[in-house]
């Protein structure tokens, strides 16, 4: 009966466990969305100067001369300014971008013809001022997790056109500067918003660049898309990714879930990565399952000045049937965890508990290993995490270690005699051989050529923070 509701409550947890609660967070400030304001607007102007005006042409009658055609051709953008630009979070919907007092300054070529015969042209310099553009960004995850933005309810408004006329009479200026001025001021309107949207659809591109799945090294590969679309708050745009370790190609889930976690409303940099200990712990999950953290320690391993040797005579000084049952002998110890190490995050406190098994082999001369006991042995050891380019990387300090007997093959001995002989084996071999792999770092998510500068790393409780600024090359 007990087990029954157990069982019933195991399945009625089951979609909590499946829930999406990402396993890093990343925030971007005020300060990062107006940076990322200012590569947009140059974009956006770049756009705005392919805008194309139609030649203009028509017959108006004109007393009291009569019919008088007209034609404005050749008409290129000279000069455009964004002065004034600005970007404001709309709660829960978009980004909202507001251009005021734009301009836009053209020439082009006049030409008239009237009384049948009289003909003349000119040039002409053009400009428009008062020009406003305001668009919303929406901003989504796309089929492939990564954030995709697309311009919503775009309105441009043009203020007034000036023209300035080169040669011809007087009376001309006014015949056109009607017809100029509105004709412009359509030709412009209608283009602007289909070329803003073209400007936002640009970042696209950049974005898919997101490392959604980013790979670590021959055993493991990151996922890091979007878990849900992001939200816009007042002060932030905040995205959720997986933060997830996965077996290369093959991914199987953690006996483990993310926990909710929120990020501290801190302001000072543009961009602030949460990393939740779930990921660090899938990681644990999957180095243990790919059979990574194991290690054969042999002699040439040992510094040559130690004393201690890995040979039966050292061991012997230990347990002395090992001298007098395989004399002479060389030997090897594979070190190999038994479960995925616990990596807990405190403040200011990475610790990673390792349940880890110590085979001692002798070697026979044939090659044949003989095994002469295992020992288990529980090790915590203490992480120093920092940021390395656009990874994150460690190393570690053994803490302490605690060695019991698993099962002998060579009869009793006092297992804590060989605690010296281990916490040496630790400290020379194993952790400098897990440091160089944490020291070659772990990709953070990035997207296109990011570079993180001021950067710097916190660590909380159940997750570390990273703030930091970014710059964008190329
Ligand atoms: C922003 O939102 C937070 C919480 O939703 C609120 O406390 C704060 O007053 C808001 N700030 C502004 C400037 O609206
Ligand atoms: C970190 O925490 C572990 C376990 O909670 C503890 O053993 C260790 O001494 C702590 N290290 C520091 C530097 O506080
Ligand atoms: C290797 O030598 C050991 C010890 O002399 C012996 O027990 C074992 O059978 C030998 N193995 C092979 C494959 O020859
Ligand atoms: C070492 O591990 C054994 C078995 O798990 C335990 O009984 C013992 O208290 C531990 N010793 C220390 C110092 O933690």
């Amino acid at each position: 009966m007990l087990l029954r509701c157990w069982l019933a409550l195991l399945v009625a947890l089951i979609p909590a466990a499946l829930s999406t609660n990402p396993g890093v967070k990343v925030k971007l400030t005020e300060k990062g969305i107006e940076y990322g304001k200012l590569l947009g607007m140059a974009a956006l102007q770049t756009r705005l100067k392919s805008i194309k005006v139609p030649d203009i042409s028509g017959s108006q009658s004109v007393s009291p001369i009569g019919k008088v055609q007209y034609s404005l051709t050749n008409m290129q953008i000279t000069n455009i300014g964004l002065p004034k630009s600005e970007v404001d979070l709309v709660p829960g919907s978009a980004v909202k971008l507001s251009i005021g007092d734009a301009y836009i300054s053209l020439n082009g070529h006049w030409r008239v013809k009237y009384l049948r015969f009289i003909k003349d042209s000119g040039s002409f310099d053009l400009n428009v001022n008062g020009l406003t553009i305001t668009t919303g960004i929406a901003i989504k995850s796309d089929e492939t997790g990564r954030p995709a933005v697309s311009s919503v309810n775009c309105a441009a408004t043009v203020g007034s056109a000036k023209i300035k006329f080169h040669g011809g009479a007087s009376w001309l200026y006014n015949l056109f500067e009607k017809f100029v001025d509105k004709a412009l001021r359509n030709a412009l309107q209608k283009q602007i918003c289909p070329l803003v949207a073209d400007a936002v659809s640009d970042l696209n591109p950049h974005l898919k660049t997101l490392n959604v799945l980013a790979k670590v090294d021959q055993y493991a590969e990151i996922e890091y898309s979007m878990v849900s679309s992001p939200i816009i708050s007042n002060s932030s745009i905040d995205l959720s990714l997986k933060g997830e370790f996965y077996n290369i190609g093959r991914h199987q889930e953690p006996p483990f879930s993310p926990k909710d976690f929120s990020l501290p409303p801190q302001i000072n940099n543009m961009l602030y990565i949460g990393m939740s200990v779930f990921t660090a712990n899938s990681a644990a999950f999957v180095y243990d399952k790919a059979g990574a953290l194991s290690l054969y320690i042999t002699d040439d391993m040992i510094p040559k000045g130690s004393p201690f040797r890995l040979n039966t005579r050292t061991f012997g000084v230990f347990i002395p049937q090992i001298a007098q049952k395989f004399p002479g002998l060389m030997m090897k110890l594979l070190v190999k965890t038994v479960k995925n190490p616990i990596i807990t995050f405190e403040p200011n406190n990475v610790t990673i508990q390792a349940t880890a098994t110590v085979t001692a082999y002798a070697i026979q001369p044939n090659s044949t290993l003989s095994p002469l006991f295992v020992l288990n042995l529980e090790t915590s050891v203490s992480a120093n995490v920092f940021v390395s380019g656009m990874r994150l990387a460690g190393s570690v300090t053994l803490n302490k270690m605690n060695l019991t007997l698993g099962t002998s093959y060579v009869g009793q001995f006092q297992v804590r005699s060989l605690d010296n002989m281990l916490q040496m084996l630790l400290k020379v071999v194993v952790i400098p051989k897990l440091n160089v792999q944490l020291g070659k770092g772990y990709p953070l998510p990035t997207i296109g050529k990011m570079k993180l500068v001021n950067s710097q790393l916190q660590v909380l409780k159940d997750y570390m923070l990273i703030g930091t600024d970014v710059q964008f090359t190329g």
